[in-house]
């Protein structure tokens, strides 16, 4: 038996005026995307944008449901939706926000293991990384592709 040690690079911005400018954009997008939320049951607003290789931002939003399992998430809204409509663009870059009644968190709120297993099966049909950004209120993170959100990822393609 030996220990092992996994660790993770992302980078870490105060700000997102310290960003690129087609990051803060796709920031911006998905502070808006929460404006779609349907959350009345955690009162939890998600938003996140998605940018495709053709140009296009895809927002979505969480939608619940009354029988809690019928919700989804924003992430899923936003991938299924740009899948289902742009089946040959590359996702190059996912933003996710997160708000508690309606105000940011302050630490990233991270997306659940259900949309890393989708993200993860996109980046593997485009064969290229899909980039994630996690934004706060007092920090923004941003990991260079999904295994770095999904480490010892199932079926991974190492991109
Ligand atoms: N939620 C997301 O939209 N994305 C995630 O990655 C985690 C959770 C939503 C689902 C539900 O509507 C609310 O946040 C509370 O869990």
């Amino acid at each position: 038996m030996s220990q092992k040690n996994l660790s993770i690079n992302y980078e870490e911005f105060a700000s997102v005026s310290e960003m690129l400018p087609e990051d803060q954009e796709l920031v911006a997008a998905a502070l808006d995307a929460q404006k779609g939320s349907y959350s009345p049951y955690s009162h939890f607003q998600v938003g996140a944008a998605l940018r495709l290789d053709n140009g296009l931002i895809v927002k979505g939003a969480n939608q619940e449901n009354v029988a809690y399992p019928s919700g989804l998430c924003a992430e899923r809204v936003a991938m299924f939706w740009a899948g289902a409509n742009y089946p040959d663009a590359v996702m190059e870059t996912l933003a996710i926000a997160g708000a508690n009644r309606g105000v940011l968190c302050e630490s990233p709120a991270s997306p659940c293991g259900s949309c890393r297993q989708v993200m993860a099966e996109y980046q593997k049909k485009q064969g290229k990384p899909l980039k994630i950004i996690l934004v706060g209120s007092k920090r923004i993170r941003k990991f260079a592709c999904v295994d770095d959100v999904l480490p010892l990822i199932f079926d991974s393609l190492k991109v």
